[in-house]
């Protein structure tokens, strides 16, 4: 197969783009990426030079290049990750979430439906896969504040409702609503044109290479150099938490055995309060640092809340296990000591990107 996977030089996009590189040296991937602020592609260092992967700079809006693209490479598969992701950034700059999230997945759909349908074999073996949020289900409530252990869960869960894939979408920042209608297209092209599509909505990640924007990256890097953590409100928020290489080995398994026109939800019945993870993280990085434990306690600083935050995500992901056997493979625990380990290993990688060098780089190396 000829995939395309698009935001590759992002969190998750990269490593999706390694496991699919890795496993399959028989697929050739195609990662196109704009390479914003949240693209680099220093997180794909170890694999660039593989013979069954090309990096094309392009911008998901431009139909020409896409389209171009995809007859070119001869396109077989799209898995769509490249989107503006940051809820704080889409409380003060909405419309490029519009613009890259819900005109970007349109303007795909739309030139992979005109190069599919101009094929003898229409969408014959065609996939178009596109990753969305649990955010998009709006929030759920917290109604037992000190968690209880059900069987089916790994870690407390704070309310008795779930997201499940029949939830009705009720987006509240304009990150989720962006994404939300990025969603309805991606359904509308499968029932109007019966493109093959494939959507799946997943709780937060967490993991190597994630923008130090986002809680856990941010807030680690701050333990390390002695900074204010900022926790938003009184910390009561709870998200549902996944290491980033369970999501990509869940996206390899839909991708090549999901059912076309389904939705499935990924997540690992992994709940914390955000004070938690905190916690959790200064303990986790003090110890790791030498340091005395819980040495740090004193950085948290509780913060105004952010607009129109989210009480609490919980995602119920039984169809995906069920019906296709996925299971996460890490204790949140683990995860995150092996997080931690890798941001406290590669200084570099993070001084980079705080610093805002590797912009410099690319506008050098692409002459823009
Ligand atoms: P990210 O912000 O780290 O990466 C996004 C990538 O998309 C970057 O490489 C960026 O350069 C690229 N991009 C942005 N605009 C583009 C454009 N117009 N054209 C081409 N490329 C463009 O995001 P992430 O956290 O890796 O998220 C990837 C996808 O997964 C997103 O669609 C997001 O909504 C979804 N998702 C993320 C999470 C999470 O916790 N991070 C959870 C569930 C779903
Ligand atoms: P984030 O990583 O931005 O993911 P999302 O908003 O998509 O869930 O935030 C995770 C949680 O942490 C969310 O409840 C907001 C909170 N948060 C803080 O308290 N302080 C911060 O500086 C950030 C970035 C997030």
């Amino acid at each position: 197969m000829n995939i395309i996977i698009t935001g590759g030089a992002g969190f998750i996009g990269s490593h999706v783009v390694r496991l699919f590189v890795e496993k399959y040296p028989q697929y050739r991937i195609i990662n196109v990426d704009k390479l914003t602020y949240a693209g680099n592609l220093a997180n794909l260092r170890d694999i660039e030079d593989k013979e069954n992967y090309r990096f094309v700079r392009a911008d998901i809006c431009d139909f020409d290049t896409i389209y171009h693209l995809m007859q070119e490479e001869r396109i077989d598969g799209i898995i769509h990750l490249a989107a503006e992701s940051h809820v704080d950034r889409s409380i003060k700059d909405p419309f490029t979430f519009a613009r890259t999230n819900v005109m970007g997945t349109l303007t795909l759909l739309q030139a992979a439906k005109l190069y599919w349908e101009s094929l003898p074999e229409g969408y014959a073996g065609k996939r178009f896969y596109h990753i969305s949020t649990d955010e998009v289900y709006g929030a759920l409530t917290v109604n037992h504040p000190e968690g209880l252990q059900p069987e089916f869960s790994a870690h407390e869960v704070y309310g008795d409702t779930f997201f499940t894939e029949e939830n009705k979408y009720q987006p509240h920042s304009p990150y989720s609503a962006s994404k939300a209608s990025s969603d309805h297209f991606v359904r509308a092209y499968h029932d109007t044109y019966g493109m093959p599509t494939i959507v799946t909505n997943c709780s937060n990640n967490y993991g190597p290479y994630q923008f130090p924007e986002k809680l856990i990256p941010l807030f680690i890097n701050n333990i390390r150099h002695r900074r204010p953590l900022p926790v938003y409100g009184k910390g009561e928020n709870v998200r549902d938490w996944l290491y980033v290489e369970d999501h990509a080995r869940a996206i390899d398994l839909i991708f090549h055995q999901g059912a076309i026109a389904e939705t499935y939800n990924i997540g690992g019945f992994n709940e914390w309060k955000n004070i938690d993870i905190v916690k959790l993280l200064i303990k986790t990085t003090d110890k790791l640092l030498g340091r005395a434990e819980g040495e740090d306690m004193g950085l948290i600083t509780h913060v105004t809340d952010r607009a129109g935050h989210d009480m609490r995500y919980a995602i119920d992901s039984r169809k995906l296990q069920r019906e296709l056997g996925w299971q996460p493979s890490l204790q949140f625990e683990e995860g995150i000591e092996l997080t931690v380990r890798w941001y406290l290993e590669n200084e570099a990688w993070l001084e980079n990107v705080t610093s805002g060098d590797y912009m410099k780089y690319y506008k050098e190396m692409y002459k823009q």
